[in-house]
């Protein structure tokens, strides 16, 4: 049986953690880290998330600014409190809470938020800074994939690194960082056309398509690292990855589980994101004194 990979467990390390360096930061600057939240319509899964990540500032000492506009706001809306954030001295790092309701356009609004403050790391210029390996905003679950696998001891240079999907909130970061690792990267996706073959190639899996256990454990490698993504509710209420956990299981030599996998640790990594945004940003104030 694979060791099972306790998301929520290393999540609670690393909020530890990052109390200790939230206060010696509060301490030296004279204010907290801040992170601005603005959620658009009332989906309540957004709700949740959000309510979450707030909780989890509040707890390691980051100060949240909740912002809530109705299902109904314009996008001129939007802009204006994405605006007001980004002029806010207190404010660190910003976070626009997707999916958007659909009258709205997300790209011009992830654009609009200073590249310096983009806590989910999705400004296009952050996603150039990650690509070419300068310091900079990362997304935070492709982030709590690649510290899952390192807590897990697993070896990622030179590993076959299968990543199945490829979105621009996890897919393609979590394809770049496993790259930065010295992994041999591909990325599968809707057509790709042997799915099976390529993930049993796979030394590290990484499933992020949203379609409930799509992968197989047959497919999976024996002693492979799998890391599930993937959160779905079935029918019946149970929450499922994207990987057939228990045949995976069978296979794999470690494996997060869903839910307490990856989920726990994109909240950490975003408190983590927002205290380094704050880091920046004061070491910018030195700099231009
Ligand atoms: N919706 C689902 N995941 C995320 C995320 O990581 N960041 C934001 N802003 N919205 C999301």
């Amino acid at each position: 049986m694979a060791q099972v990979i306790d998301g929520k467990e290393r999540a609670k390390q690393l909020r530890k953690e990052l109390k200790g360096r939230v206060s010696e930061f509060t301490e030296q600057a004279g204010h907290p880290p801040g992170l601005g939240v603005l959620l658009v319509g009332g989906d309540p899964a957004s709700a949740v998330y959000v309510r979450n990540k707030e909780r989890a500032c509040e707890k390691v000492g980051i100060r949240s600014f909740h912002h809530q506009l109705p299902d109904d706001a314009t996008q001129e809306q939007v802009e204006e409190v994405i605006d007001q954030l980004n002029a806010d001295p207190h404010v660190h790092g910003i976070l626009l809470q997707l999916p958007l309701p659909a009258h709205l356009d997300a790209e011009p609004l992830l654009l609009r938020i200073l590249p310096e403050k983009d806590a989910d790391g999705f400004h296009p210029v952050n996603v150039g800074h990650l690509a070419v390996g300068q310091p900079t905003f990362v997304p935070c679950t492709p982030l709590g994939c690649i510290d899952l696998l390192r807590s897990a001891g697993v070896e990622m240079t030179g590993a076959e690194a299968v990543v199945v999907g490829r979105s621009n909130i996890v897919g393609k970061p979590a394809a770049q960082l496993l790259l930065a690792e010295g992994a041999t990267v591909t990325i599968c996706h809707s057509r790709t056309k042997d799915l099976a073959a390529h993930v049993g190639r796979a030394d590290i899996v990484v499933a992020a398509v949203g379609v409930p256990e799509m992968i197989q454990g047959e497919w999976i490698k024996e002693g492979a690292a799998v890391i599930d993504v993937g959160i779905n509710r079935l029918d019946d209420g149970r929450l499922v990855g994207d990987v057939d956990y228990e045949s995976a299981s069978n296979r794999a030599a470690c494996i997060t589980p869903v839910p307490g996998g990856v989920g726990p640790m994109t909240v950490a990594k975003l408190l983590e994101n927002t205290l380094e945004g704050a880091i920046r940003h004061e070491e910018s104030k030195r700099k231009t004194v």
